[in-house]
């Protein structure tokens, strides 16, 4: 057993060297909150597959995936073909191209909701712009969000992220007012809010799974109760699908058969270029055409020619066989973690669904942010133990799946757990007595 971070630092000289002097120019050395952690972050020049080559020349297996973004793995040689070709034949123009007409069809296609698109260069634009929808169209401006849910880094969707109080000093007080939380999988708690404030609710937004606070299937019921509660109020139910899209061809609504009203996409959907889309029933949508609707929808890079033709590759690889084949190993990596977690008798245990896994180092019942969140320091420390093992997952405990993978890559994952479980047992042990 070894130091976890004296560990790290030994492997990894020129990404320390590399922070440091990117801290000079960037403040945090970076432009992404998410990517840092302690002692410093590994810079990765090179991917391909499900592997990355670091600054250290270190090969990485990668069950990060920027965050569920290269869900075909990094660099898949038909979505390369397609971006270049496009790219070669000129970028970005203020004009319509086909290419936004054939990657939205596809999305409605497979997405029985979604009955027309608008494309966005994040996720956090896509959820800013299906609540705007929601505002306009039913006039009302509170928001209902699930406590500890993250739908991006606009103002409205930041409160409630983490815990409770004035936690974001950058976004005014009067935003903080018009937002309400609940804790994700309580139907009591949900039907008590929609009392209280149903008749001015603009929407319930929220991920099909909880995603932020651990990869938290919805409890049984739980989505059918929003969806009764937003009908009978006049609500519209925005599902977050930023990363739960992946989890069938028309998404979580499909896995979980619960039909939102408007539907936010981003992560894989552009083939990896910046790209969100959001889209819903037609009447709400119908806000953005300029010839009926009143609410602006501008952006230079918006339906971008390179990033639609990279979401039509990967769409077209991404297909239902693909989407079973990637649960089925999920399922098998889920429960081989799981017996990793039984077979070491300590508290922790794997949540998930699909392609995706979470570890949560408690043995209490995993169900909203409150239980998901718990044995932060911890959680930190196996990561990071994980990465030694050149294992890559979220310093949250996230872990998801590319399409390259296969048993071999699971059996790969499986022992890093094993040995790195070795490293933080003595800690877990403390702490849980
Ligand atoms: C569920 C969910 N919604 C929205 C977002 C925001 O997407 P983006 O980072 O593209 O703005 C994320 C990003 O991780 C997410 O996980």
């Amino acid at each position: 057993m070894s130091d976890p971070i004296e560990e790290y630092e030994r492997k990894t000289p020129e990404s320390g060297r590399l922070f440091a002097e990117a801290n000079q120019y960037l403040p945090g050395g970076d432009t992404r909150e998410v990517t840092y952690f302690d002692p410093y972050p590994t810079f990765v020049e090179d991917a391909s597959g499900c592997t990355l080559t670091t600054a250290d020349g270190e090969e990485l297996l990668d069950f990060l995936n920027n965050y569920t973004q290269s869900v075909l793995g990094h660099a898949p040689p038909a979505v390369v073909e397609a971006v270049t070709e496009r790219f070669a034949r000129g970028n970005g123009f203020a004009a319509p191209t086909r290419e936004a007409t054939d990657l939205a069809r596809r999305i409605v296609e497979r997405t029985p909701s979604v009955e027309s698109v608008r494309f966005t260069n994040s996720g956090t634009e896509a959820t800013m712009n299906a609540i705007r929808a929601a505002i306009a169209s039913t006039g009302n401006d509170h928001v209902l969000k699930v406590d500890g849910a993250y739908h991006g880094t606009h103002d409205t969707v930041l409160v409630g992220v983490e815990g409770a109080g004035r936690e974001n000093p950058g976004i005014p007080a009067s935003v903080e007012e018009r937002v309400s939380t609940v804790p994700w999988n309580d139907t009591d708690a949900l039907a008590e809010a929609f009392e209280r404030r149903g008749d001015d609710l603009a929407c319930f937004i929220v991920d099909p799974m909880m995603c932020n606070a651990g990869m938290i299937p919805p409890a049984e019921g739980y989505l059918e109760a929003a969806r009764d509660l937003t009908a009978e109020t006049d609500t519209v139910l925005v599902f977050d699908e930023v990363m739960t899209f992946r989890l069938a061809a028309g998404g979580a609504q499909e896995r979980y058969g619960v039909t939102p009203d408007l539907t936010a996409f981003g992560k894989f959907i552009g083939g990896g270029l910046p790209a969100g889309a959001f889209g819903g029933r037609e009447d709400l949508m119908g806000v953005f055409d300029p010839a009926r609707g009143s609410v602006t929808h501008s952006g230079t890079f918006n339906a971008n020619p390179a990033t639609m033709a990279g979401g039509i590759a990967t769409l077209d690889a991404l297909d239902a066989d693909a989407i079973d084949r990637l649960n089925d190993l999920g399922g098998t990596a889920r429960e081989r973690l799981g017996a990793v977690c039984a077979d070491a008798d300590l508290p922790m245990q794997v949540t998930g669904d699909g392609s995706f896994c979470n570890v949560h180092f408690t043995d209490e019942a995993v169900t909203d942010a409150a239980s998901g969140t718990t044995h932060e320091a911890i959680t930190k420390r196996f990561f990071l133990a994980l990465r030694n093992r050149d294992v890559l997952v979220a310093p949250r405990g996230l872990m998801n799946l590319s399409t390259p993978m296969g048993e071999g890559e699971i059996d790969a994952l499986v022992a890093a757990f094993d040995g790195a479980l070795a490293d933080v047992a003595p800690d877990l042990a403390a702490d849980a007595t």
